[in-house]
């Protein structure tokens, strides 16, 4: 099947270029940029385009019998609109952040593109929205790259503490981007069988105190918890952004992080076939690979 990728050059998107192209697909990889299209697998056309550039979207998907985006869900209106007759299938990136009870702009678009893609469904389009919890695992990934660079640079004559809102006994569900692309690669073969979204997550939810210490460990260290207000917490990551200090977490990803992820697995397992790794056995690989 040709099969046009769009955020192509991303953390996740370039793996599944060169996952796609395995399973015999004929793939079109898509990016704003020239210079990070030169560095995807040559197995794939390259093609340079804009989803918010109608006259650069439509000629680049014009030839695709399915369009993967790992572009943000805010983009959906203007992909949908820019696709192909031909196109029969879609497979469109969402987040479980849609689920967030707090004010957060970035949630807003990804429920603002479920709704595009919803009622493109019920247009008569097809095809899926995958929603991943926090990705993590790729070289340049941030949410676990981060705290594991940070922990690396703390002296290892000193005890790691790590202060967390309320002891970190909220909840995460982290989805390792091999585990990801998996998920997309098996989504990318029509089926009417699919319910129209799917959680893209962990095999179960953990608590941040665990996903701090299972990270100190995979470098051979341990993590003592420090149980911190929010309020301080929030107020002291603001202050050190602002003098330019390097702290691990924002005051908003602080916030987030006193809200429980909890997502249902058998979804992604019995309809996609993808039976996600431990969050212990991720950030061990990633280490191995030094890919922090
Ligand atoms: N990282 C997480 O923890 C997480 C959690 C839940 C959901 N998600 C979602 O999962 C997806 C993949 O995540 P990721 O971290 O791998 O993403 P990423 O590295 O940020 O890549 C996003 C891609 O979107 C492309 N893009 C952005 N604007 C575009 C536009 N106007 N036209 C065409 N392409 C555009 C960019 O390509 P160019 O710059 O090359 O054009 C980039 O390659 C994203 O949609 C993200 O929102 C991520």
């Amino acid at each position: 099947m040709r099969i046009a990728v769009l955020g192509a050059t991303g953390k996740t998107g370039r793996y599944l270029v060169s996952r796609l192209c395995q399973d015999g697909h004929a793939v079109v990889a898509v990016s704003r940029k020239l210079d990070r299209l030169e560095a995807i697998d040559t197995c794939a056309t390259r093609r340079q385009a804009d989803i918010l550039q109608r006259d650069t979207i439509t000629p680049a998907l014009a030839d695709a019998e399915c369009v993967v985006s790992l572009a943000h869900a805010g983009l959906t209106e203007p992909l949908l609109a820019a696709l192909p007759p031909q196109c029969r299938w879609v497979v469109l990136t969402g987040s479980v952040r849609r689920s967030t009870a707090l004010p957060d702009p970035a949630a807003d678009g990804v429920r603002r593109g479920e709704a595009a893609f919803r009622a493109w469904v019920a247009a008569g389009g097809h095809g899926v929205m995958l929603h991943p919890s926090m990705i993590f695992g790729a070289p340049d990934d941030r949410n676990v790259g981060r705290l594991l660079r940070f922990m690396r640079r703390w002296p290892r004559a000193l005890p790691l503490l790590v202060p967390l809102p309320g002891g970190g006994r909220h909840t995460v569900q982290p989805i390792y981007f091999e585990d990801l692309v998996a998920a997309f690669a098996a989504a990318v073969t029509p089926s009417r069988a699919l319910p129209l979204d799917i959680e893209i997550v962990g095999p179960e939810p953990m608590q941040y105190r665990d996903f701090v210490r299972a990270t100190a460990a995979a470098l051979g260290r341990r993590a003592w918890i420090v149980a911190v207000p929010l309020s301080f917490l929030s107020a002291a990551a603001g202050l050190a952004a602002a003098i330019g200090l390097k702290v691990p977490f924002t005051a908003a990803e602080l916030r987030r992080g006193t809200e429980d992820k909890r997502f249902a697995v058998a979804p992604m397992q019995t309809l996609l076939g993808v039976h996600p790794r431990a969050f212990e056995a991720g950030v061990r690989e990633k280490v191995a690979r030094g890919w922090f």
